[in-house]
C-alpha cells in the first residue's frame, strides 16, 4: 500500500539519542548508540531499516515502539509522545497501536502456540481472543500446531507464532527486527509474504530491519544507520542528521 500523502505521521522521531554507561579501567564512560535521528513515517509506509551489525537498528526499533528509554529526543507514534507517558501508559499505547517480531522470538516458554497468539488479544480485553488466535495460526499454516509449546516447534514454526502473535491484533504498525534472520529462505519467503499482506490488507505501517537486499527493494522505503546516523533515507533525504553524509546520487 502507498502511503497517504495528507495523512499525518504515524511515527514522528526527533532529536533521538541512546547513550549506555560502559565499564571502563578507570570507571565507566558514556557509550553512544544512536546520534540524534530525526525523521516521519506516513501511515501504511514500509520502511527498511537497514545498517551494518552493531549499527544501532534493534536499539532504533526498540525505542520506536517503546521497549527501551532514550537517552534524549521523543518518538510519537500516532501523535501520542511514547516517552511523555510513564511505563503503563507506554504499555497502553503499545497494545493499542503496535506489534513486535524480535531478532529472536521471545515466544513465553510456558505457554502453548494458541495461548502465545491469544495472550495480546487477551490483554486488549478480547472476548474473541481465541477463535482470532485458531484463525490466524491457521493463516501461518499451523492450525495443526496448536497445542504445542515452543520447544516442540521448529524455528521456522516458532517464528511464524511469533508473527501470528504480532499480527493476531491488528496493530496500526508493526516492527520487526530481522523476521527471516534465522529462517530457510521458503519459510522466511512465507512470512515475509504475510507481512506484506497486512500491510495490503490493513494499511498497517511495517517497520523492518533486514540484512536481506531483496527484502528491502520490496519496501517503499529504505532507511541507512551508520554508526548510530542515519547515513541514508530513500523517503526523506533531508532527514538526516546533520553529522551524516548525503546519500550517493543515483546511478
Ligand atoms: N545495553 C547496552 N549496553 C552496551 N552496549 C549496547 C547495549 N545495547 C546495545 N549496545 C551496543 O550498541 C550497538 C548497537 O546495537 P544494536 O543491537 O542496535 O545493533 P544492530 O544494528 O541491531 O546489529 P545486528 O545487525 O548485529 O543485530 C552495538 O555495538 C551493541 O554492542
Ligand atoms: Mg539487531
Amino acid at each position: 500500500m502507498n502511503p497517504d500523502p495528507i495523512a499525518a505521521p504515524i511515527i514522528e522521531v526527533d532529536a533521538l539519542t541512546k547513550s549506555v554507561p560502559v565499564a571502563t579501567i578507570s570507571g565507566t564512560a558514556s557509550l553512544s548508540i544512536l546520534h540524534d535521528l530525526g525523521f516521519r513515517i506516513m501511515p501504511g509506509e514500509t520502511v527498511a531499516v537497514v545498517g551494518s551489525s552493531g549499527s544501532g537498528k534493534s536499539t532504533l526499533l526498540s525505542l520506536l515502539a517503546g521497549l527501551d528509554t532514550p537517552s534524549t529526543g521523543s518518538v510519537r507514534l500516532a501523535g501520542e509522545s511514547l516517552y511523555a507517558l510513564d511505563e503503563d501508559g507506554r504499555a497502553a499505547l503499545r497494545g493499542r497501536l503496535v506489534g513486535f517480531v524480535f531478532q529472536s522470538f521471545q515466544l513465553m516458554p510456558h505457554l502453548n502456540a494458541l495461548e502465545n497468539v491469544m495472550l495480546p488479544l487477551e490483554l486488549a480485553g478480547r472476548a474473541d481472543a481465541e477463535s482470532v488466535a485458531r484463525a490466524t495460526l491457521k493463516r501461518v499454516g499451523l492450525a495443526e500446531r496448536e497445542r504445542h509449546y515452543p520447544k516442540h516447534l521448529s524455528g521456522g514454526e516458532q517464528q511464524r507464532v511469533a508473527v501470528a502473535r504480532a499480527f493476531a491484533p491488528q496493530p496500526k504498525i508493526l516492527f520487526a527486527d530481522e523476521p527471516t534472520g534465522n529462517l530457510d529462505t521458503v519459510t522466511g519467503a512465507t512470512i515475509i509474504e504475510l507481512l506484506f499482506e497486512l500491510n495490503r490488507e490493513f494499511g498497517t505501517t511495517l517497520v523492518l530491519v533486514t540484512h536481506d537486499p531483496e527484502i528491502a527493494a520490496r519496501c517503499t522505503r529504505t532507511i541507512r544507520i551508520a554508526s548510530g546516523r542515519i547515513e541514508s533515507d530513500s523517503g526523506n533525504p533531508a532527514s538526516q542528521s546533520s553529522a551524516a553524509k548525503p546519500p550517493a546520487p543515483a546511478a
